[in-house]
């Protein structure tokens, strides 16, 4: 008898009958050690074939990570060959890798020496393929191959000589041609294969098992078979749509199924292109992820911080493109929970209207950070070059990580923390535009390159499924481990290439050298800026951005006591019968308004004749301004329907207008040269509001508001208060006189 391994462990109280030590592969005696091993518990039925896995690599990428990771799971112990040697095998995505073949040759011929004939090798490729069930299962289907000995993998396409599909003796099945990606035979015939001729390490290994396969006296003599119907290994490329995506409700973790020919398959290879589609099925197969269990693959690679050794960071600011809210971003870069003399800052900033904004921040806050560099507008630097300029200062062993965030970013505080907590490599925070799909990662791209929509997108956008996500596509705000690009392939990873965006090159690059990136939507890390309709041609034009901003917009303009109007059993002011009273704006959002109207300038001249009425003619005119002229009609719509009309519905209960309806939306100015007051009226209006822009006794004398049939007036107006009163019959009302400097109010008639 061969020298035995016993892979048993302590759960197992079986006896030690003789104790025998066994090369490798799994158990072959159903006698247990009571040592502790993760084989036992994988194998409740313990294995008896001796069979040894063989897989080559020559490079620790993620791909062979992810392999080795599913090997585990289902307790198969590999043997990688070829780690640290020179790959001569070619690019992979054309033909070359006969270095495989010379591996497998020389290890093969070791294990023959042992002289174990019935050994069994299982051997795949590693950087595109996941295991899906334990070995046993594996070769107690092989064995269920009728009159085989060696059984390789089957696909749908021949290749790479197109031209010896004719040779093939079926081609009437669901998957005719061989793949040399994975197979499983008996050690003498393996061996016999292996050696059938001589093969340079850049010719190509799947032509020379297709040449041994396609010679009858071989296949017939050593009665070597594919595997068309996926029985044991799936190979994706050509057949997306016969596999899907299944979970096995009795353990609730998902599988895949061959559609077509009903299989299971137990090895999933993603060859040639369809390695992404690999990327994706990865995240859920080997007991990744699943609903019940929820993300295994996000704990597996946790790292610890430890305060006295906490990695230095190069925080990377893209300043792109024209962006709203810029000033809460800086200030956001400020908040990250990080020690800022752990972090390099990178400032970039290729936006003029930006840049003196910019250079504030720079001169009050650069002194905190461990270094401080940055790009200005006039350095006239390409994206992608000041890109690369962070990356190579990074790699340069200033930093450890490099943390990219672009100012369309908004993160959380602890989104770095979490970042470099993970353990992985290359991975973004989901961010996305709120309550839109628009995010920062992409979950499949089409044939060029571009977006394409993966089945679980809209999944992890909600976040409906949390977890860890290898994706295609990553930008605005990234970590990355600035070592993983210290491999033989550092000089190629970069921003730029021709007529293509950085991050889509940069991204395209990863994936072109088989490094994953990942998105995280565990937690909720923050989102992303909408910048479509930033018009900065506007005076203040954040304030016009309560539609596509409304986080950043509520935050800095409505009243940081709007949301107590709303507290239950609240007391409503009511300084005159159904006049109403309430906080809605912040002093900062009154300012800009007026700035706004002021910066236009074009006030009605406070005559009857009113062009801008459909009827030409005002009865009570004013000094006003009306949104139109301003571009902010449909912004101050929003607001009325978000902010106003539940305030309404509070005080005016039963009456429900939404949207709320109104065509006179406008700023009046009162001032003493000009026009002081205003004679009683009615308005033309259900209900009227008239919100504060700026303090009685501070920015004018005199002014309010009279209530006729009540006699009862509000002088002591609020800025950035609201009142809310009846448009007419009992609320007949005048304008009180202004008697120094300025008054400004913003009306709405609602309803007519
Ligand atoms: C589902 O899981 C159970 C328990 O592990 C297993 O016995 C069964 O074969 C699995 N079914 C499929 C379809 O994978
Ligand atoms: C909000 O309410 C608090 C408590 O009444 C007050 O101190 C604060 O000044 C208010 N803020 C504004 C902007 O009015
Ligand atoms: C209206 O109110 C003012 C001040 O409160 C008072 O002086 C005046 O007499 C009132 N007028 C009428 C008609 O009640």
């Amino acid at each position: 008898m061969a020298v035995k391994e016993r892979r048993c462990l302590s759960k197992c109280y079986w006896i030690v009958a003789i104790l025998i030590i066994f090369k490798s592969g799994v158990l072959s005696e159903d006698v247990c050690t009571k040592d502790e091993n993760e084989n036992c518990k994988a194998h409740p039925s313990f294995y008896k074939d001796d069979v040894t896995v063989l897989t080559v690599a020559t490079d620790e990428n993620n791909g062979l990570e992810r392999f080795l990771r599913s090997a585990k799971i289902y307790g198969i112990n590999v043997e990688v060959l070829g780690l640290g040697h020179v790959w001569s095998g070619g690019d992979m995505n054309y033909a070359g890798g006969g270095q495989k073949i010379n591996l497998l040759k020389d290890k093969l011929q070791e294990l023959i020496n042992a002289k174990n004939k019935e050994k069994i090798i299982l051997f795949t490729d590693s950087y595109d393929v996941m295991f899906l069930s334990t070995l046993e299962e594996i070769v107690k289907k092989f064995k269920s191959f009728p009159d085989t000995r060696v059984l390789f993998s089957a696909e749908q396409f021949c290749w790479p000589n197109t031209n010896l599909a004719t040779q093939y003796p079926t081609t009437e099945v669901a998957n005719p041609f061989l793949n040399s990606g994975g197979f499983i035979g008996y050690l003498p015939e393996l061996l016999e294969i292996v050696n059938f001729k001589e093969i340079k390490n850049n010719d190509d290994d799947q032509l020379f098992y297709t040449m041994a396969y396609l010679d009858k006296s071989l296949r017939e003599g050593l009665k070597i078979s594919l595997d068309h119907n996926s029985v044991i290994f799936q190979n994706l490329n050509g057949a997306l749509s016969d596999v899907e995506l299944k979970l096995n409700t009795t353990e609730d973790w998902p599988y895949i199924e061959n559609v077509v020919t009903k299989q299971r398959p137990l090895i999933v290879h993603g060859n040639g292109p369809s390695k992404l589609t690999l990327n994706n099925l990865g995240n859920y197969l080997a007991k990744s992820w699943s609903q019940r269990h929820g993300c295994a693959i996000c704990e597996e690679k946790k790292i610890e911080l430890k305060e006295d050794l906490l990695p230095n960071v190069m925080m990377a600011v893209f300043i792109e493109q024209e962006t709203p809210f810029l000033e809460e971003f800086l200030v956001s870069l400020l908040e990250i929970d990080y020690p800022k003399q752990k972090i390099h800052l990178l400032l970039r900033n290729n936006v003029e209207f930006h840049e003196s904004e910019v250079d504030t921040f720079f001169q009050s806050h650069s002194k905190e950070f461990l270094t401080a560099k940055r790009i200005k507008p006039s350095d006239l630097i390409a994206e992608s070059e000041a890109r690369n300029i962070a990356k190579d200062r990074c790699m340069n062993s200033i930093c450890e990580y490099l943390f990219s965030i672009d100012s369309l970013s908004r993160v959380e505080p602890g989104t770095l923390r979490y970042l470099l907590s993970s353990g992985y490599d290359v991975i973004a925070p989901l961010l996305a535009r709120s309550g839109q799909a628009w995010s920062n990662f992409w979950g499949a791209t089409n044939s060029a390159g571009f977006y394409a929509r993966s089945h679980d997108y809209m999944d992890i956008v909600y976040r409906g499924n949390k977890g860890i996500w290898n994706v295609p596509f990553i930008t605005n705000c990234y970590l990355m481990k600035i070592s993983t690009f210290q491999t033989r392939f550092t000089k190629t990873v970069s921003y730029t290439k021709e007529n293509v965006d950085a991050d889509m090159a940069f991204c395209a690059s990863l994936r072109e050298h088989g490094i994953f990136m990942y998105v995280s939507n565990e937690e909720n890390f923050g989102h992303l800026i909408n910048p479509e309709n930033y018009d900065i041609t506007r005076t203040h034009p954040d304030v016009y951005q309560v539609i596509d901003n409304k986080i950043e917009w509520e935050k800095r303009y409505l009243n940081e006591n709007f949301s107590i109007n709303f507290e239950p059993n609240r007391e409503h002011l009511m300084p005159c019968p159904d006049v109403y009273w309430f906080p809605m704006m912040s002093a900062r959002f009154c300012q800009e308004w007026i700035d706004v109207m002021e910066a236009y300038g074009k006030w009605s001249d406070g005559s009857n004749q009113d062009s801008r009425l459909e009827g030409g003619y005002e009865a009570v005119p004013t000094r006003d301004i009306h949104m139109k002229q301003v571009g902010l009609e449909r912004q101050w719509l929003y607001i009325l329907k978000t902010y106003v009309r539940p305030l309404q519905e509070m005080v005016f209960t039963g009456y429900y207008h939404n949207p709320p309806n109104s065509l006179m939306n406008f700023v009046v100015r009162y001032r003493p040269d000009e026009q002081p007051s205003l004679r009683p009226h009615h308005d033309s209006s259900t209900y009227t509001i008239n919100l504060a822009l700026n303090t009685p006794n501070v920015d004018y004398e005199g002014g309010g508001c009279r209530f006729i049939r009540y006699n009862c007036s509000v002088h002591e107006m609020r800025r950035g208060w609201l009142l809310m009163h009846p448009g007419r019959l009992t609320h007949y009302h005048e304008g009180l006189l202004v008697t120094k400097g300025t008054r400004y109010i913003m009306i709405s008639f609602v309803n007519p």
